[in-house]
């Protein structure tokens, strides 16, 4: 099977006049697997009440025993969501924290994350304590001493992504959450980028909570996520919409999953299509292609770095970055973006994001199996002609 990035191409539905430099933000989903996904809701509309009253509790169960191996998780021990917002906010409501509790995060989560824990930090008095990491991020037991500098004898939760939003960041979790573990914190990691992208087994992660999409790097349609719950915690997790799976003292199954597999109709197509979105990853052989795209992102980064002036947030990117990578470009502020956001866009035709982070400028960019070098070159042609002039 062709797994070069133009063969690879002809089997997505990206618009071919675009240059999609920006896998990152919401995936994008191979012909295949959105036939399949088609596939499901043909069936669903051929006969509405035998597929979702009757027969989703199994559909459901059959696609998580399929994608269990590839989380190295039990069946049982998550759930999907549409998105790891949901996964995220799930966990949250369910945490039983006071006023006289810390909950520790970084300055690199996702804005929508951030403010998920300020409005719970608001209805229950609890403090958000931001941990900041010397830049260019280099070894990783610096970090975690940085990270670990901000623990107090309150902290009850540890909050982080495995694969940070703005900075592109590969955070070593599995240090941190062994730690934790020991001084008796939780740990919740957002990992709404790392199915696909990295490998992520659960059981031996050892989170507490772990909540990813599988609409982004796994390629599956949108709207497919999971929740990841240790077995000791299930019974902590509260329902976000309270629906028939709640109060149900003649379940077999734990509450976990009763509190979040049913919450009202709803489309659970997409979820049903991950074991198709994985097998199409396994066809391509996509260990090859995701080393391809992270050797590419190696030669943009200092091909960028030569000729534009960029400055990598990693000081190894073997460590640090998988398939996207940030890169704050310092000639540009923050009142720049939407300009320079509109030349690349208008110009150029070329989509990739640009992120205000701690008042500079990041341009975020992905590496996914579809891509060509000349992609890259593109993108550096276009940022060369912008930044020549002077940008307010
Ligand atoms: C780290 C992180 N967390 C959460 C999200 C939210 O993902 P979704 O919109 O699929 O809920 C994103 C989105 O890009 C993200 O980057």
């Amino acid at each position: 099977m062709n797994n070069d990035p133009l063969s690879l191409r002809t089997l997505f539905l990206l618009d071919p006049s675009v240059t999609f430099l920006n896998h990152g933000s919401f995936g994008a989903t191979p012909i295949p697997v959105f036939e399949k996904y088609q596939e499901w809701q043909r069936m669903l509309e051929k006969e509405p009440v035998e597929f979702l009253g009757r027969k989703a509790s199994e559909y459901l169960a059959e696609a998580r025993q399929a994608i269990a191996p590839e989380l190295g998780c039990d069946p049982d021990d998550f759930t999907f969501v549409i998105n790891a917002t949901t996964g995220m906010n799930v966990v949250i409501h369910s945490l039983p924290l006071t006023a006289q509790d810390e909950v520790l995060t970084t300055n690199h989560e996702y804005g929508a994350i951030d403010k998920t824990w300020q409005f719970y930090a608001r209805q229950k008095g609890f403090t958000i304590v931001r941990a900041r990491f010397s830049l260019p991020v280099s070894s990783p037991d610096l970090w975690i001493e940085e990270l670990w500098s901000q623990v107090t004898p309150r902290t009850r939760v540890i909050s982080i992504s495995h694969i940070t939003s703005p900075t592109a960041l590969v955070f070593p979790v599995e240090k941190v959450i062994e730690r934790a573990r020991n001084a008796g914190i939780l740990t919740l990691i957002d990992g709404a980028h790392s199915p696909g992208q990295i490998p992520v087994n659960l059981r031996k992660l050892g989170a507490d909570f772990y909540t990813g999409n599988f609409h982004k790097w796994v390629c599956a349609p949108k709207g497919a996520g999971f929740l990841y719950v240790r077995p000791e915690y299930h019974s902590l997790i509260q329902p976000l919409i309270v629906s028939w799976g709640y109060d149900n003292p003649n379940s077999q199954r734990s509450p976990f999953l009763d509190h979040t597999e049913w919450w009202g109709t709803r489309d659970i197509s997409a979820f049903l299509t991950v074991p198709e979105a994985y097998q199409f990853l396994r066809t391509h052989h996509w260990d090859k292609v995701r080393e391809r795209c992270h050797q590419q992102l190696k030669e943009t980064c200092n091909a960028f770095r030569e000729r534009l002036g960029v400055i990598p947030l990693s000081a190894d990117q073997d460590t640090w970055n998988a398939q996207m990578i940030s890169l704050q470009i310092p000639r540009l502020s923050p009142r720049s973006i939407p300009e320079v956001s509109r030349r690349l866009w208008e110009d150029f035709r070329i989509e990739v994001p640009l992120v205000e982070w701690e008042d500079s400028v990041l341009i975020r960019i992905s590496f996914q199996g579809y891509n060509t070098p000349e992609d890259y070159k593109k993108l550096e042609h276009a940022l060369g002609e912008i930044l020549v002039a002077p940008i307010t």
